[in-house]
């Protein structure tokens, strides 16, 4: 289990984005740590979201700091836009990244932090000799694409490797979880050594937003002892 705090990110994707505003001030208002921004190009995924504009306005409703998770092909075009535009952290996926040394300078250079994110397929040596120029990582816990898919159990062990080589080489990084994240599942990933968990179904697509996220928090403490 990580000794770093536990963190809260809802996903917008499964919120109402005719009413992003009342949406994200629940959420606000009922403790989420991070807003999630899931970014799809219809390229690099099957499915096409939002993009810069939103995060802007987004900035201008909230005071939590915005993960802006870029599922497009070429992400290093749109990087300073993305932090221009209020994302405090800036998640790429490696598998589009060529050159993810760069990438990741060119995020923090931009002024957020740097954050990879590794789909089911995507071994962890992928990320080997980067992991001191990031901040979080973000095991995919789901195919990228879409809301409300079945987490997939095999991430588990992968969570586990990779807390492990973070504990050894004593480094500052998060492990978050996304996909398929809720009450049932989300202790698992805890045990497994994982500390920020997205949820969008979970939090939006259940009545009462903050019920939705005491849960997740009373998840957590059930096997931590903890809630934060
Ligand atoms: C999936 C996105 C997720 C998505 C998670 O491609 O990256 O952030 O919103 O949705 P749930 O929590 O419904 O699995
Ligand atoms: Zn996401």
């Amino acid at each position: 289990m990580s000794d770093r705090p536990y963190l809260i990110a809802p996903s917008i994707l499964s919120a109402d984005m005719a009413n992003l505003a009342k949406e994200i001030s629940k959420a606000e208002g009922s403790g989420a740590d991070l807003l999630h921004v899931d970014v799809m190009d219809g390229r690099f995924v099957p499915n096409i979201t939002v993009g810069i504009p939103v995060v802007k306005s987004l900035r201008s409703h909230t005071g939590l700091p915005i993960d802006a998770h870029l599922m497009i092909i070429e992400p290093d075009l749109y990087i300073e836009d993305f932090v221009a535009a209020g994302a405090d952290i800036v998640t790429v996926q490696a598998e589009t990244c060529v050159h993810l040394h760069r990438t990741l300078r060119a995020i923090r250079e931009a002024g957020a932090k740097p954050a990879v994110a590794l789909n089911p397929a995507t071994p962890l040596s992928s990320i080997e000799y980067v992991l001191e120029e990031l901040d979080m990582v973000l095991i995919m816990t789901v195919e990228p694409g879409f809301g409300g898919q079945e987490f997939i159990e095999a991430m588990l062990p992968k969570i586990g490797s990779l807390a492990r080589i973070i504990e050894e080489r004593q480094l500052p990084v998060d492990i978050q979880v996304d996909g398929g994240i809720n009450k049932a599942t989300i202790g698992k990933v805890v045990e497994a050594g994982a500390n920020v968990f997205v949820a969008g179904t979970a939090i939006f697509g259940h009545g009462d937003v903050g019920e939705a996220i005491h849960a997740l928090r009373k998840a957590i403490a059930e096997v931590t002892g903890k809630a934060k």
